[in-house]
């Protein structure tokens, strides 16, 4: 991902920390793992709305490297899911020319898993709007394996770790949104969002609309960054 402040045009790449299942499904008496699905729900009118919204790329953290301290069940029903939208939307992504992009360790996850993620790099390749994952991902890890290749290469600058990091092909991250009114960003693309805009908004994942989107971009469209400048 590089860095060039030029994003005159509007916001291309965009990321969500996507919060507030469990609290969507309480409300409801309901177990979470539905909370969970009403959120892959979410996931699948957004990525619908991607080419629309014109954005070249969407970035969704859908499973942190801390998650594992979940229980067994949730976990289980977190990899569960991701197993089955890849199997339903795949042929929808590579129709709509819907690119996959996984960011995070995700080369660890079970096996099964990491044969069906690289099958749907594979088949989406050729896809011009990116939808990045970021599975067992963490951004102090992301940083941290970025160094150490960025050492391997020759200097350690903010150039080389930039270059190194899952998300060295993407545009630069332009907006940062969290859902479910908590504010902190979670090990969530640290780096990324050295000059990033920031929205924190109360609504609960599962209820996130392509309509919510729609409104961070327009606001985001009105903001003037400085990047330090004047
Ligand atoms: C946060 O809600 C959400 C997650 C930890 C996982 C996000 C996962 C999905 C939306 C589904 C899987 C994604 C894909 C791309 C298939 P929470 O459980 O922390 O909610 P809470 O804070 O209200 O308990």
């Amino acid at each position: 991902m590089g860095d060039s402040p030029d994003r005159s045009a509007g916001a291309r790449h965009v990321a969500i920390i996507m919060d507030g299942n469990g609290r969507w499904a309480k409300k409801r008496a309901l177990p979470r793992s539905i909370g969970h699905q009403r959120g892959v729900e979410a996931v699948r009118r957004l990525v619908r709305a991607l080419e629309p919204m014109g954005l070249d790329c969407l970035t969704l953290y859908a499973f942190s490297s801390e998650n594992w301290k979940r229980s067994e069940d949730e976990v289980d029903d977190l990899m569960n899911l991701m197993r089955k939208f890849i199997k339903s939307d795949l042929p929808e992504f590579v129709a709509n020319g819907v690119k996959l992009k996984i960011i995070g360790d995700w080369q660890s996850l079970a096996p099964d898993i990491v044969a069906m993620l690289e099958d749907a790099l594979a088949q989406t390749a050729n896809g011009t709007q990116t939808l990045a994952v970021a599975l067992n991902y963490g951004a102090q890890n992301e940083i941290a394996r970025a160094a150490v290749k960025a050492a391997e290469t020759g200097a350690i600058t903010t150039e080389s770790i930039t270059a190194q990091l899952d998300t060295s092909d993407l545009p630069p991250l332009d907006l940062l949104i969290r859902t479910s009114g908590e504010i902190r960003l979670s090990n969530f693309l640290l780096w990324q969002a050295a000059y990033a805009e920031m929205l924190f908004v109360d609504t609960l994942w599962p209820d996130f609309k392509p309509e919510h989107l729609s409104q961070a971009l327009n606001d985001f469209a009105q903001r003037e960054r400085r990047y330090g400048g004047r």
